[in-house]
């Protein structure tokens, strides 16, 4: 935030010299005559985020700083050589636009309709497990955050708060992401607890067949539970401001299996409960299954192969969600964007898109190859370490005004007014 302040108090901050002096006077009379307006400069007061944190780049260096290592590890990671998660940024960086010039003044519109529901802007939150370990009380900052901007927050099933902790705060578009659990009472209990807390639409995730290897996690001394080894200790001590919030409520766990422990899984280790519970890797009549289960929309997620989209598309699926996990599952995978337009010929269901977003003209880049929504999951918790909730908001603002910015180049005055994209080489 600025501040603003007459020439007296100026002098104060900076003593009065003949060269401050001179200054004072050179801004108060008309020598700028555009700066005839108190001065402005800035303090140690709430700052102008957008002057010291203007791109993702900026918050996701200065959450690097707030959270320990092996958090880090875990919420920055791919897999393998990390080649998927790179692609995704690289294949990104290669989609471009012809400019437009002459066409006027425009204010460019950035509502859009998904799912028959008009929302404000193009983009949500994508389901991140275990989102309190990454900040605390993550969960609920985001459902808070998304119910304020009236954009999609996707809670996953392996959060560190359960549906009903997040049902107070979840505002219209409450969606519930479900790793699909082999029990078939587990599963219905599951999905009456999701649709009694507020959750409105149901997101199945079935890239996840097999646990995948990260490496870089597994390298920094991450276990699940985190178990506090001298390493991690040692992590922990240098980011005061998480370790404080996380010893205030209590080391983070997936809240929303709790309910799930029975004579089957007491004594299994956390990973095992977690594997037992939820079994990874559905097939076709689990999703018929789920789907006829369900009373509101239902997305499949972690789709990168057209066959697979026109087959959800016959059995009735209201819309499919285009991601390779942000590049954590196979390091095989083409990247999500060049998987995008292949998909979009092969079916008219409504697509949303995800991995490696990370601006307004990313997101703009996916609409103009056929996404209909673009979800976020690094970016939003990136911005929350690094600011607290208020840095949720700020990134919602520089997503939009990205948007705002590029589709005035483009001389685009809505989203469905893109220009073909180009392959920029
Ligand atoms: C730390 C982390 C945890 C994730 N946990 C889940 C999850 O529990 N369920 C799920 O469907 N996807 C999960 N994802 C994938 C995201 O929902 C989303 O597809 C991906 O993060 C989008 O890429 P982006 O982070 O580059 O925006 C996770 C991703 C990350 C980075």
């Amino acid at each position: 935030m600025f501040y603003t302040c007459s020439p007296p108090l100026f002098g104060l901050i900076y003593p009065s010299t003949p060269c401050t002096t001179a200054a004072t006077s050179l801004f108060k009379y008309n020598h700028f005559p555009h700066l005839d307006k108190p001065l402005k400069f800035h303090t140690n007061a709430p700052m102008d985020l957008h002057a010291t944190y203007p791109a993702l780049t900026d918050l996701r260096t200065r959450a690097q700083k707030r959270i320990p290592k092996f958090v880090w590890e875990y919420l920055d990671s791919g897999t393998g050589t990390e080649a998927t998660k790179s692609r995704n940024r690289t294949a990104l960086d290669q989609i471009g636009f012809p400019p437009s010039v002459l066409h006027g003044e425009i204010t460019p519109d950035l509502t859009t309709t998904f799912l028959g529901q008009t929302l404000p802007l193009p983009f949500g939150i994508a389901p991140i497990g275990m989102s309190g370990l990454i900040w605390p009380d993550a969960e609920g900052h985001l459902a808070r955050a998304a119910a304020t901007h009236t954009i999609p927050y996707c809670i996953s099933t392996v959060a560190a708060q359960s549906p009903e902790d997040i049902a107070p705060h979840l505002g219209q578009h409450a969606w519930f992401q479900m790793y699909p659990p082999r029990d078939p009472d587990i599963r219905t209990d599951m999905l009456n607890r999701a649709r009694a807390s507020g959750f409105t639409t149901l997101i199945l995730t079935v890239d996840v067949p097999v646990a995948s290897r990260r490496e870089r996690q597994v390298r920094s001394g991450l276990t699940n539970p985190p178990s506090i080894t001298p390493k991690i200790l040692a992590q922990i001590a240098c980011r005061p401001a998480w370790a404080l919030g996380t010893a205030k409520r209590g080391m983070p766990h997936m809240r929303g299996l709790d309910k799930y422990t029975n004579a089957a899984t007491i004594g299994l280790s956390p990973t095992a409960h977690v594997g037992y519970l939820l079994r990874t890797a559905p097939d076709w009549d689990y999703v018929n299954w789920l789907r006829d289960a369900w009373d509101g929309p239902f997305i499949v997620k972690g789709i990168l192969r057209p066959d697979d989209a026109t087959k959800l598309e016959k059995l009735g699926t209201d819309a499919i969600w285009v991601s390779n996990h942000a590049g954590r599952q196979f390091d095989g995978a083409p990247a999500t964007i060049e998987a995008l337009p292949a998909i979009r010929k092969a079916t008219k269901l409504p697509i949303i898109f995800d991995s490696g977003v990370e601006s307004g003209l990313d997101i703009l880049r996916a609409i103009a190859l056929g996404a209909d929504f673009v979800m976020l999951g690094r970016a939003f918790h990136f911005a929350l370490a690094a600011l607290g909730p208020k840095g949720i908001d700020h990134l919602i603002d520089v997503l939009a005004k990205d948007l705002i910015a590029n589709m005035g180049q483009l001389g685009a005055p809505d989203l469905e007014s893109l220009p073909a994209p180009l392959t920029l080489i």
